[in-house]
């Protein structure tokens, strides 16, 4: 709290489509595994989700989905920031709900038009920081390199940039993650979001499922101490506090605020397609609907004597003072 106030930031997390182009070997949306359903999101879904998020106190809205990089999707993304800021307008948030991108790796032309269309902030995950591990959990088209470039491309455009670890991956080792938050350090990143690893059935990495209790009590510990170590060490970001604590642990979520992180994103994925978004095995809130998934985080933050930041976008304090520093 000395660095970034005990006020915790929230931001309604809609996953609007789960098509994808990646085939990330641990990931249950990969393009391989034909048993999902593939959906995405019409408009009016979006916006009616969007005008909820605002209406919600939320004041800020992630917009997530599967990695493509078609001119139809690329359209249709900037069509939907620029229609969410002007319905998501009003006295409580004069400049609309503020807009965290997540839509994977695109060329500087595509992150610089959905800069201009209102995503201020984006999450790109590096996943693992060990460019020899990061080549172990992804087919060979997809490289560590084009995703540095992705990150520093982004930070060029203006956005505060997010990044972020799974951690107990097969092969990892305590001195990859100690790498992992230098890594963050020497990248000047402002936001973080990291959560353990789970294996998903239908994935290449199924075999690496814990069944073992006393080895997942681990992982669950070190995503904690991680989280720990990166508020120590990093100030003043914002850290999320992920879902995939929660599938670990019934109050995963309130123990990731509890060891340091500031930002919880509460679902508002229409229920209907929140049972086709299972990245991993165990995702908690998917029978849920958006009003249980309001009062359910209200509850939890609050169990953990933690205020919450209502109509507020929740910048990353070490983005402005990253600004500050540039200008001197
Ligand atoms: N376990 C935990 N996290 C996962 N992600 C994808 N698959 C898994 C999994 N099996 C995370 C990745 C990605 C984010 C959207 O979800 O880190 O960047």
């Amino acid at each position: 709290t000395e660095n970034i106030g005990e006020r915790v930031s929230l931001r309604g997390l809609v996953e609007f489509s789960n098509n994808c182009s990646c085939d990330c070997y641990y990931c249950g949306i990969r393009k391989s595994n034909f048993k999902v359903r593939r959906y995405t999101l019409t408009k009016e879904e979006i916006i009616d989700t969007s005008i909820y998020c605002a209406n919600a106190g939320y004041g800020s809205i992630v917009l997530q989905s599967g990695e493509m990089q078609s001119k139809k999707f690329i359209d249709y993304v900037e069509e939907i920031l620029i229609e969410i800021k002007n319905s998501t307008r009003s006295d409580l948030l004069p400049e609309g709900l503020g807009i965290t991108l997540c839509v994977g790796e695109q060329s500087a032309e595509t992150y610089r038009r959905f800069f201009k269309a209102g995503a201020h902030r984006y999450l790109l995950r590096i996943e693992t920081s060990n460019e020899g591990l990061f080549g172990k959990l992804h087919p060979p088209g997809q490289s560590y390199r084009r995703r540095l470039e992705c990150l520093d491309l982004l930070k060029d455009i203006g956005y505060q940039v997010g990044t972020g670890v799974m951690i107990g991956l097969p092969g990892q080792t305590l001195a990859n993650l100690a790498e992992d938050i230098l890594f963050f350090m020497e990248r000047d990143i402002d936001m973080i979001g990291m959560g353990p690893f789970i294996a998903h059935h239908d994935t290449p990495f199924a075999g690496f499922a814990l069944d073992n209790s006393e080895r997942k009590n681990n992982i669950y510990q070190l995503a904690l101490k991680m989280i720990a170590v990166t508020r120590i060490v990093l100030k003043d970001v914002n850290i999320a506090s992920t879902t995939a604590l929660q599938a670990m642990n019934p109050i995963g979520r309130e123990e990731g605020l509890n060891f340091g992180a500031n930002v919880v994103m509460p679902q508002i994925t229409p229920s209907a397609y929140r049972k086709d978004y299972l990245l991993y095995e165990g995702k908690p809130c998917v029978v849920e609907n958006n009003d249980e998934c309001l009062s359910c985080i209200k509850r939890r933050i609050e169990s953990t004597g933690r205020k919450i930041k209502c109509n507020e976008w929740g910048d990353s304090l070490h983005f402005n003072n990253r600004l500050k520093n540039k200008v001197l």
